[in-house]
């Protein structure tokens, strides 16, 4: 209902009079009327008078209903633990592809490696339940693309230049804006959902001697919507996944890694090797040129860049 009416509000830019959303929408006009006082204490700025409801501002928080035809894969939380953990139930109990989940606010939200993720308020955290149709072996390319596809959606709002660090990471000037976590689940030889957990710093505080991350509202004048972020990456997402986009993003990854041709370190679970990074994979994996010529293609890791 409250979808039908900010969607209803937000194509008009003169008032919609009470009887007319109440018979669009087959309640009484007092229905509606608590709608909209349920939506201004949401942060909807809707001017009401006698000519109707007139709507003045949308908060840019990531209520269902800003997502138009998606609203019903769309959960959305003012606090969570970790979406990471709400996906993985919904996924266990069979929700669809495309599903999303979302939090304005993590208390135990994790990065890569065991590591936390700070998940203050302003912040866009998110975790998208996907249901591919690939083999396991290309679940790493669901990451590169998900980097590329949030790097173009940055670029083609804010004109943001994102470039992107193996396997995932999102940075501007060397400092991180973005990080992107996946876990899979296969079965047989099949991947049954990748659940990919997505953690943008927009408007939240960072650190100032934090020199490692920035946030994006630090780097541009324009306002900075997180609704509008998470809309153009799931149209982004959704169409490279409902088309071959897969085959492309290698080949787009690499246009925008500052990881290739530098000296690196990657730390995997039980070793860390050293070396060129040379090239990127069909598969998504780094190839590494290592100091005795040999080459080396590691599939999972943290990487430093030694310069
Ligand atoms: C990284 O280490 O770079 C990955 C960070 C991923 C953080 C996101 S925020 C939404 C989702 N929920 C989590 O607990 N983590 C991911």
């Amino acid at each position: 209902m409250k979808a039908k009416i900010i969607h209803h509000l937000s194509q008009t830019s003169g008032p919609v009079s009470g009887e007319h959303l109440s018979q669009m929408l087959g309640v009484s006009r007092v229905a509606v009327w608590k709608h909209i006082q349920q939506l201004q204490a949401m942060g909807y700025a809707i001017e009401a008078n006698g000519k109707g409801y007139r709507l003045l501002e949308a908060p840019d928080t990531p209520f269902p209903w800003a997502f138009g035809d998606r609203a019903d894969h769309v959960h959305y939380y003012p606090e969570l633990g970790s979406t990471m953990d709400k996906a993985m139930e919904l996924a266990r109990q069979g929700c669809p592809g495309n599903t999303i989940v979302i939090a304005d606010v993590q208390t135990k939200g994790r990065g890569r490696l065991q590591r936390s993720w700070q998940s203050l308020q302003g912040g866009l955290y998110f975790t998208m339940v996907l249901r591919p149709a690939i083999a396991p072996a290309d679940s790493p390319l669901i990451n590169l693309a998900a980097a590329v596809d949030l790097a173009e959606t940055l670029y083609a709002l804010y004109g943001i230049e994102v470039q992107l660090k193996w396997p995932n990471d999102l940075q501007v000037d060397g400092r991180k804006i973005a990080g992107i976590l996946s876990q899979m689940t296969v079965e047989g030889d099949c991947v049954e959902f990748v659940n990919l957990g997505i953690g943008v710093n927009v408007h939240n505080d960072i650190d100032d001697v934090d020199q490692a991350a920035d946030a994006l509202a630090r780097l541009t004048s324009q306002t900075v919507s997180r609704v509008q972020i998470l809309k153009g990456f799931i149209e982004r997402l959704e169409l490279r996944m409902n088309g071959d986009g897969l085959r492309r993003v290698v080949f787009q990854w690499k246009q925008r890694s500052i990881t290739l041709g530098r000296e690196v370190t990657v730390q995997t679970i039980n070793t860390a090797y050293h070396g060129i990074a040379v090239d990127i994979d069909e598969g998504g994996g780094l190839v590494l040129e290592q100091s005795d010529g040999g080459r080396r293609t590691i599939l999972y890791g943290d990487c430093l860049h030694d310069n």
